[in-house]
């Protein structure tokens, strides 16, 4: 298993935001974690990533234990994060962004260099001078994204990586995306726009109140009715 939680709790102080959160993703799978707003999607991806200590419970990375380790760790054991908000470097170009993070791993099966990522989005070459603040929401978006994959992750976590922009960038965002997918990298992803993801992922697991009220596949999440009446999305 690529990635395993099994009943993790987590806290903000006092304030518990997980009640035993359990899932897991297979290698080369793309799973969605869904949920309304303040459900526990970010939360459960800060745990995973080391942002936020669980209090409970365990996670599983490639069958080593990463829950209780600090971020930095998680990070080059090969989780590669893409944050909510994006979080670029303002007072970093472009290229200072990519590079800046960096993992090279050249023996790897795909390896993320900067040419890959200029490859990959284009619009970054000639933009890859410009200070990060200077850029639009579409192109720090790209550079996240960009970032994260210059880690050489095995996992690749996506929180709202095309929240807040224009439909074109936005399909050049779910693009990107396709192709990580077809290169058969681990991703977690999560998203508003769940026609995207219903194309996207092999499975989706709903997060209600810090805890997985369903998990199960595209084809039974595809029911509009269902997906109303049962999940609430
Ligand atoms: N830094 C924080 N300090 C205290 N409570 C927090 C913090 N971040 C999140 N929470 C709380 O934890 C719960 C889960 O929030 P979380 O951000 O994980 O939800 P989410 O599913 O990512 O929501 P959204 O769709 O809005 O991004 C919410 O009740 C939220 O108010
Ligand atoms: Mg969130």
């Amino acid at each position: 298993m690529m990635l395993d939680l099994n009943e993790v709790e987590s806290f903000y102080g006092d304030a518990q935001a997980l009640f035993g959160v359990s899932f897991s993703v297979a290698e080369g799978e793309v799973v969605a974690l869904l949920g309304r707003n303040g459900m526990g999607k970010t939360s459960t991806v800060a745990s995973i990533t080391g942002l936020l200590t669980p209090k409970r419970g365990l996670i599983r990375f490639q069958g080593q234990t990463i829950s209780g380790q600090p971020a930095h760790k998680i990070a080059r054991a090969g989780i590669g994060l893409v944050p909510e908000g994006r979080r670029v470097f303002p007072n970093l170009t472009v290229r200072e962004n990519l590079v800046a993070t960096a993992i090279p791993r050249p023996d790897a099966q795909v390896s993320w260099d900067l040419d890959a990522v200029y490859d990959l989005f284009p619009p970054l070459i000639k933009l890859r001078g410009r200070m990060a603040a200077n850029l639009s929401g579409g192109e720090q978006q790209m550079v996240a994204v960009g970032r994260a994959l210059m880690t050489n992750p095995s996992l690749l976590i996506l929180d709202e990586a095309t929240e807040g922009l224009a439909p074109l960038v936005r399909d050049q965002i779910w693009a990107a995306i396709r192709r990580l997918a077809a290169l058969k990298l681990s991703i977690l992803v999560i998203d508003k726009n769940i026609d995207a993801l219903l194309a996207l992922a092999h499975r989706h697991v709903v997060l209600e109140k810090g805890r997985v009220s369903w998990t199960g596949t595209s084809d039974q999440l595809a029911d509009q009715d269902f997906r109303h009446r049962t999940l609430g999305l």
